[in-house]
């Protein structure tokens, strides 16, 4: 059990702010068109119009819906940290969770497989709907959810063991009968690594590359054969070329996993995700939906004049 926590828990790691121009770069790298610029607007009325939009559904979704958020709020002890987040994740497809720092994001992805549980104080309201159940009720058995809703973090962790250990762990702990290997080699495969690592099974996987171990954290996570895999800044340590692999790698796993990703990529999230949900934060540190939709919309055409500001890079 100790272990699972370890695989769960995330690594200390620094915030990294988004890079000056990303925006622009991201539109240009993803043919998108810019929007025209828009009226600033000054002071506490950005935060003031946030309230207003608090609990309706963002975007009507015309497809199937993973997760449906309604109403959703954490707080850390006294401090309300996510604000009426309302809004339905489609199913089989990449979502992006953007905004700027400290506005909620590893917050509200630690909501869906109930990480939140290990943080003293953490208090989560409202609903989050997953199967038919509600992921935030207190009798949902939280090894359970974290089976179905894995999770990869900023920096890759894989544990001081073989490669083929690392990702043999799960289903060992979840009882997995059937073929250990044929299953290791196919998770391995859908992580885009068995080509790399076939003849080195029994090696550590701490002798693994940054990209190779990133890629080998995710093997880990979908050979306990999950329908949601949630990405906090899953390339951001990563060198470029690493990073369009673990792009690549999220649009195919897309076909049979329901993924979100945050990142503070612009270019990323419109390389990747199909659709994008923008959080931003109050002078109160209180993080709401500010829109949801298709990636290409609120990258193209945002409804919201503070979806466009943070694209275009005014704050981060
Ligand atoms: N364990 C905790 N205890 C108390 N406050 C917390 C805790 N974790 C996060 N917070 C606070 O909750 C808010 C949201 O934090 P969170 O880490 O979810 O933001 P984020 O959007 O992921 O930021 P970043 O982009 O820097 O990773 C911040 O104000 C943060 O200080
Ligand atoms: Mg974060």
């Amino acid at each position: 059990m100790r272990e699972v926590m370890a695989a769960n828990r995330e690594p200390d790691t620094e915030a990294m702010p988004p890079a000056e121009g990303e925006a622009a770069v991201g539109r240009a790298a993803a043919g998108l068109r810019p929007t025209a610029a828009r009226p600033q607007q000054a002071g506490n009325e950005l935060f003031d119009e946030i309230e207003g939009g608090r609990g309706a559904v963002r975007h009507q979704l015309d497809e199937e819906v993973a997760l449906q958020l309604r109403d959703v709020s954490v707080y850390y002890g006294e401090f309300q940290a996510l604000d009426g987040i309302t809004f339905d994740i489609p199913k089989r497809r990449v979502t992006a969770l953007i905004g700027p720092s400290g506005c909620g994001k590893s917050t509200l992805l630690r909501c869906f497989n109930r990480m939140n549980d290990l943080i003293p104080d953490a208090r989560m309201v409202g609903e989050i709907t997953f199967a038919g159940r509600n992921l935030l009720d207190p009798s949902i058995d939280s090894v359970d959810v974290r089976r179905r809703i894995g999770m990869v973090f900023q920096k890759p962790n894989p544990f001081p063991k073989s490669i083929f250990a690392n990702v043999a762990f799960g289903p060992r702990i979840n009882g997995f009968r059937g073929d250990l290997e044929a299953l290791v080699e196919e998770s391995l495969r859908r992580a885009a690594l068995w080509g790399e690592v076939k003849d080195d099974l029994n090696k550590s996987a701490l002798a693994l590359s940054g990209g190779q171990q990133q890629r080998l954290c995710i093997a880990r996570a979908i050979a306990v054969q999950p329908e949601i895999i949630l990405m906090d800044e899953p390339a951001s340590a990563l060198d470029p070329v690493a990073t369009l692999k673990i792009e690549d790698l999220m649009r195919e796993l897309a076909a049979e996993y329901t993924i979100l990703v945050v990142t503070h990529n612009m270019q990323q999230a419109a390389r990747v995700s199909s659709y994008t949900a923008f959080l931003l934060a109050g002078e109160e540190r209180t993080g709401r939906l500010v829109e949801f939709g298709p990636t290409q919309g609120i990258f193209t055409n945002p409804e919201d004049r503070r979806t466009e500001d943070y694209i275009t890079g005014r704050y981060g």
